[in-house]
């Protein structure tokens, strides 16, 4: 039950907005684009209360709080170890909310058919509209929509949406979800003959260097009383360039639909890269009596791809590794409301590091993470379900299964299909079923209707693992005789075989299963806490040792060593799984678990932390160090990265670390007295030094034929004296939606990072903005990240800035007992 409580709520007046004028279509070009579509975000009224439990008895006296959609109601309550939601869930509560929006539609669009569409509600929406019951969907990860044109009063009468959104029944996730209307709504009006949802198939069967085939199924909707003969062009652009297009004439009968096949000739294509991830548009136009009714828009990629026995994933005849990770859809601080900004920011951190992939583990994701992977170039696993008909929490969408599945994987490869940035299906994660032949009809339904809706690309599922090679999790003894097979993998059902963990069998899956793919669809598992360590790596193996023992005489503060050397007993060190997947070629790659850290799962399950500790990146998005040895390997960057930090007990020994890349060798200075040159010899990942502490400067070179290619130096920092702000973009768009995410860096009088300073900080912003978030990265910490204020781990902390929809200077200053306060100043225009 939700016991909280707004304060703050007001009494909303009537909120009144025209869509009708926005949306309505006109014959200008590309007018229509923005008008077809247009958000339906902003003034929703939202009151939270288990009481209310039908809509009819809202009465005038509830009370409301005005806000914009995205948005996540959990993510403002507090922390609580009780939480029916586990602290799997993040140990923030779910309960029922309701949202309702009052809105006017222009008396010109009564000819047009108009629908709401939600990008994701979590979970169990109901929505009305004007009364009328429009519908309900359990499943929070995927989108729907409502025709609402026959409901609709137009002119000046006012329209009211209501929508309730039940996340009551808890635990119903492993993770955080977050609940309400937490993606994107729009409206869509169009003419009576229009391109259907998702209405375009946009695939190119031949690829050469010099010619694509692109083929194009449009399904197109005619709600007239009558038959209508009309004019269909696909026109396909590059870059705003028109390249060709292709035009037939059809006739489809009243309230019918039909699709249209049409076949286009693309000379000299620009393919679909990881590194130029070039993309393509089509334009549908409709025109019927020489007057263009609708226009519908659908970005492609130019792509040819296979997963080879032997050779693994190759794009456009070229070899490429998959180096991926999995990554929940919440976005730390934000919770689950997404952001595109936010989304984007994640996606450049990984980038960054090497990453080419992502596995949107384990549900679909918003569409705008697959617009930016289309953009941005990474090969992505679209996932469908953590579940099928058996549960791994009581309330889970196992009970929504037998009548929503079907209906929910089919929206998905029909949502999801043209992204050229999707490579591979995956029908589960983990599934109870996996071992017993119920696992393999279900299965085998699935693959069947993924096949049905799109047969470009191969399926998988994430199983764990495939094969079971008497498996002792404990003493990790693999090489015995005794194999058995997971039921999935062994079906045939698969194109490519999923492997969560495992890592130890990936060099018997030639001969575990010969003639089909691999794929490592989840890996690693490895945990650390950012900035933390035992100053002697191989001392650690205290917390946690093993997941399901209780913590006992472990780290403090259930702080984990950021020397990758502490692992989930399924998985492995960062280092281990690495060193296999790049050794074979038959591996086509992998998908680390996970990117970033997410909201919930903190392993093992121990009060106080809440959330994660498997992400590269920190829950506030600052890298751990162990982001550098991917950076090292997996980009052609020189890197070179030292660690821990320089401020240890007199006389202590301290194990320092370096991950370099083209170089031959690096050097350890401690206050200019070399500590030795040390390589990387065969498989190492990594060097290392085992150094009696003394304050000072320590510097690394690393060095090419005996020239130096780079150096890096970590002080001793003394006492917190300052704070530095540094904003990751310093102007921003006054769209009442941008973000400027701004690091907080606590530093001494010379600039050297205090390494361990965990100061609170405060604060506040003056212009035209808002804070709406804060974190400092630590799985420990139950302040708020809604708040103003945070507490630092170990030197740092994130302040996330939003524009309001005026330009101006958004001032933001930091404060904290004893240190310099600083403001920074990001341009809204
Ligand atoms: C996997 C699972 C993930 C996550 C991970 C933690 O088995 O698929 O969702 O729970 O373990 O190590």
């Amino acid at each position: 039950m939700n016991k909280r409580k707004y304060t703050s709520s007001i009494l909303i007046a009537l909120m009144v907005i025209s869509i009708g004028t926005l949306v309505s279509c006109s014959n200008k070009g590309n007018e229509i684009f923005s008008n077809r579509k247009v958000s339906f975000n902003s003034n929703w009224s939202f009151h939270l209360n288990d009481s209310i439990v039908d809509k009819d008895t809202i009465g005038t006296n509830t009370k409301w709080r005005t806000l914009n959609v995205p948005h996540d109601w959990s993510i403002e309550g507090k922390f609580d170890e009780k939480s029916p939601a586990g602290y799997g869930g993040g140990a923030l509560t779910g309960g029922l909310g309701w949202y309702k929006k009052t809105f006017k539609v222009a008396a010109v669009d009564s000819s047009k058919v108009t629908s709401i569409t939600f990008d994701g509600v979590y979970r169990n929406s109901e929505v009305w509209i004007n009364g009328h019951y429009l519908g309900k969907r359990p499943n929070g990860y995927i989108g729907f929509q409502y025709e609402i044109s026959s409901y609709l009063n137009y002119g000046d009468k006012n329209n009211e949406i209501i929508v309730k959104v039940d996340n009551s029944k808890q635990p119903n996730s492993r993770w955080y979800s977050g609940s309400g209307i937490f993606r994107n709504v729009w409206i869509e009006t169009t003419d009576k003959l229009h391109v259907a949802q998702w209405g375009t198939y946009i695939t190119t069967p031949k690829v050469t260097a010099q010619t694509a085939l692109v083929h194009v199924e449009t399904t197109l909707k005619n709600q007239y009383g009558a038959s209508k003969n009309a004019l269909v062009t696909t026109i396909i652009y590059k870059d705003d360039k028109k390249v060709t297009s292709v035009t037939k004439n059809i006739t489809i009968g009243s309230n019918a639909d039909q699709t249209l096949k049409q076949d286009i000739q693309v000379e000299t294509p620009i393919l679909w890269t990881v590194e130029k991830p070039e993309l393509y548009t089509a334009v549908t136009e409709i025109a019927v009596d020489d007057k263009i009714i609708d226009e519908y828009k659908t970005n492609f990629g130019i792509r040819d791809f296979k997963f080879d026995v032997d050779k693994g994933f190759i794009l456009n005849g070229k070899q490429v590794k998959i180096k991926g990770v999995c990554m929940h859809h919440d976005l730390g601080p934000l919770g689950s409301a997404i952001n595109t900004r936010a989304i984007e920011r994640q996606l450049e951190i990984l980038k960054e590091m090497g990453v080419n992939g992502i596995r949107t583990s384990h549900n679909p994701p918003a569409p705008e993470l697959l617009d930016l992977c289309d953009k941005m170039g990474f090969i992505v696993m679209d996932e469908a379900f953590d579940m099928w008909k058996k549960s791994k929490n009581k309330y889970d969408y196992s009970n929504d299964w037998d009548k929503w599945h079907k209906k929910d994987l089919i929206d998905q490869l029909l949502r999801d299909r043209n992204h050229p940035s999707i490579f591979v299906w995956s029908i589960g994660n983990e599934i109870q079923e996996q071992w017993n032949e119920d696992g393999v009809t279900i299965a085998k339904e699935l693959a069947a209707i993924t096949r049905e809706y799109d047969k470009t690309r191969p399926i998988t599922a994430a199983m764990n693992p495939p094969v079971n090679m008497n498996i002792d999790e404990v003493t990790l003894q693999f090489e015995k005789n005794n194999v058995q097979f997971n039921k999935i993998a062994k079906s045939g059902v698969l194109d490519i075989i999923g492997y969560n963990y495992a890592h130890q069998t990936y060099k018997y899956h030639q001969k575990n299963f010969p003639g089909v793919p691999f794929i490592a669809t989840e890996t690693t598992s490895a945990l650390e806490t950012r900035g933390y360590y035992d100053a002697v790596s191989d001392s650690i193996k205290k917390w946690p040792v093993r997941w399901d023992l209780k913590f006992t005489g472990g780290n403090p503060g259930n702080t984990v060593s950021a020397y990758d050397q502490v692992q989930a007993p399924w998985g492995s060190t960062h280092e281990a799984t690495w060193k296999v997947i790049k050794k074979y070629d038959f591996l086509s790659g992998m998908y680390i678990w996970t990117g970033f850290d997410y909201i919930g799962e903190p392993t093992p399950y121990e009060w106080p932390s809440i959330s994660s500790y498997f992400g590269i990146v920190d829950l506030a998005g600052f890298p751990k160090d162990v982001y550098y040895m991917y950076q090292s390997e997996w980009t052609d960057k020189t890197v070179l990265h030292i660690f821990p930090h320089w401020n240890w007990k007199a006389g202590q020994n301290v194990d320092v670390w370096a991950y370099y890349n083209n170089a031959d060798e690096v050097e350890l200075f401690l206050n200019g007295k070399s500590l030795g040159t040390r390589s990387k010899k065969g498989e190492d990942l990594h060097v290392m030094w085992r150094v009696p502490y003394q304050a000072g400067t320590l510097k690394v070179v690393s060095r090419k034929n005996g020239k130096t290619v780079l150096e890096k130096e970590i002080k001793t920092a003394g006492n917190a004296s300052n704070l530095k702000l540094t904003a990751d973009r310093s102007t921003i768009k006054a769209d009442g939606n941008d973000l400027s995410f701004v690091t907080v860096d606590i530093i001494d009088a010379n600039d050297v990072l205090v390494p361990n300073a965990n100061n609170e900080i405060n604060f506040s912003l003056k212009g035209n903005g808002k804070i709406v978030g804060v974190c400092s990265g630590d799985p420990v910490s139950h302040e708020s990240y809604k708040g103003s204020k945070h507490t630092a781990l170990n030197g740092k902390c994130l302040v996330v800035v939003q524009s309001g929809d005026k330009a101006g200077r958004l001032e933001l200053t930091a404060k904290a007992n004893g240190l310099k306060q600083t403001t920074i100043v990001v341009t809204a225009e």
